[in-house]
């Protein structure tokens, strides 16, 4: 990436105070193609202010779409405009989720030429079961010179069986059965809060969606969606980086505006670990003082404990009292971090996909670069434990994903903040 700046962390300093989570990224990268299923205008708020965002307004924007942003107030996108159907790579190259614009543009007119997303290089992510899925209700589907080019006369429902659980393949499908003729079924479907959410916004457009956050989704297809007002819920992975930042820093927290139900996952590892973690309606609160345990654990699709704290409470996991262990069982290369961990004096090893990490008693400073978007949340919780000054390069990537997230950090008593190279 070669951005141009870098951040700047002196560790020690352990967070303390009260914070509040944006909105969720990976939902609204959901919700945000899904508005373009009608031809009325809708309107979405607690977006966060984040580069994923961004560069789908410029997708919808370039297919001819009208949007009015406020950063963090709302986004109205007003579809009627949209004369395109083609989405270039020089845009789809920003983000995985520009995928979603192939079940979109195939819901709202029935074709789509969308260049292969980009997004963090965590594995190979292929869309082979988005294929599948869009197929089954009748897509013709074309992959070549790096788009996929998708028609169909009428979408139909029908029932798709993933091989594997995937969230942008149940979300691909849910945008394209939403005004698809018949009845859709998904089997194996993908349960994390953004589906629920995702589905929660079709619905207040007029759509019939059962069943979303459980393994079956039932999608009854409506020949015109209507527009709508919504608010995406706050960002899960977020609330447990800051809840693993308050941990890893010996401090005392409150995160205001989550939903503690979608952080059980986390909460039970860090309580196993000797964490003080205590919740309210819409609050958690973190407390550490003393060494934590070291614990083991294993990556799974929700409500298990999700891939995309892997990365972060692997920082955390480098300083705890014995050998903990990190089964990655989502992602086959979701593991450059380590590398710049180790550089930091951290003891791990990998083993196929299990990472095996001695607890040490200090991390050092270093210079470390950022190679995606979690390694980044992850390096910068290992430079707020460490002892002395860290330089995290290629910040852009946190830019993706989180919002100001220094100044969050920097208004708990974090000592960081960044220069221009
Ligand atoms: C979404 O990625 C998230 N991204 C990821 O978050 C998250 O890690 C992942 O879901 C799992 O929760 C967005 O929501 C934008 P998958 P996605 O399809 O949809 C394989 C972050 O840090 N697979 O559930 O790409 C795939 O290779 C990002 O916010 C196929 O084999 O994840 C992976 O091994 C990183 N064929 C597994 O399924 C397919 O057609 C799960 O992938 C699709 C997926």
């Amino acid at each position: 990436m070669y951005n141009h700046d870098k951040m700047l962390i002196k560790g020690g300093s352990p967070l303390m105070g009260e914070t509040m989570v944006s909105g969720g990224k990976n939902t609204s990268v959901a919700v945000i193609p899904a508005t373009i299923l009608s031809d009325e205008p809708s309107t979405i708020e607690n977006l966060p202010d984040i580069d994923d965002v961004h560069a789908l307004i410029e997708i919808l924007e370039l297919l001819g779409a009208e949007c009015e942003y406020v950063p963090d107030q709302y986004l109205t996108v007003r579809p009627k405009s949209i004369n395109s159907h083609h989405v270039p790579f020089s845009l789809t190259r920003r983000l995985r989720a520009s995928y979603y614009m192939l079940g979109a543009l195939l819901g709202r007119g029935g074709k789509a030429t969308v260049a292969y997303p980009g997004g963090c290089e965590i594995g190979s992510r292929p869309i082979d079961q988005h294929v599948k899925g869009l197929s089954a209700l009748g897509a013709t589907i074309l992959e070549r010179s790096g788009f996929v080019e998708a028609e169909a006369k009428k979408l139909g429902g029908a029932d798709v069986f993933f091989d594997i659980v995937t969230v942008g393949g149940t979300i691909n499908i849910m945008l394209a059965a939403a005004t698809a003729e018949g009845t859709t079924i998904i089997y194996n479907a993908a349960k994390e809060p953004h589906i629920v959410d995702l589905a929660n916004f079709l619905n207040s457009m007029g759509a019939r969606i059962k069943g979303a956050g459980t393994d079956i989704i039932r999608i009854t297809g409506r020949e015109t969606l209507h527009g709508t007002t919504y608010t995406v819920i706050p960002d899960q992975i977020e609330t447990g980086t800051l809840m693993i930042a308050a941990a890893a820093t010996h401090g005392d927290v409150t995160i205001h505006g989550c939903i503690p139900t979608h952080m059980e996952a986390l909460t039970a590892k860090l309580l196993e670990m000797g964490i003080q973690v205590s919740e309210g309606d819409d609050i958690i609160r973190v407390r550490a003082h003393d060494q934590h345990r070291a614990i083991n654990i294993k990556t799974q699709v929700y409500p298990g404990f999700p891939t995309d704290l892997q990365q972060p409470i692997t920082a955390l996991l480098c300083m705890a009292n014995g050998q903990s262990t990190v089964y990655e069982t989502i992602f086959e290369q979701r593991f450059k971090h380590l590398d710049e961990l180790r550089r930091m004096g951290a003891h791990i090893k990998l083993m196929d996909r299990i990472v095996l990490i001695e607890g040490v008693p200090t991390l050092y400073g270093a210079p470390v670069t950022i190679t995606d978007l979690r390694a980044g949340a992850a390096l910068v919780i290992a430079g707020l434990m460490a002892r002395g000054t860290t330089e995290v390069y290629e910040t852009a990537f946190i830019d993706r994903g989180y919002e100001r997230l220094e100044d969050k950090l920097r208004a708990l008593g974090a000592d960081i903040h960044r220069e221009t190279l």
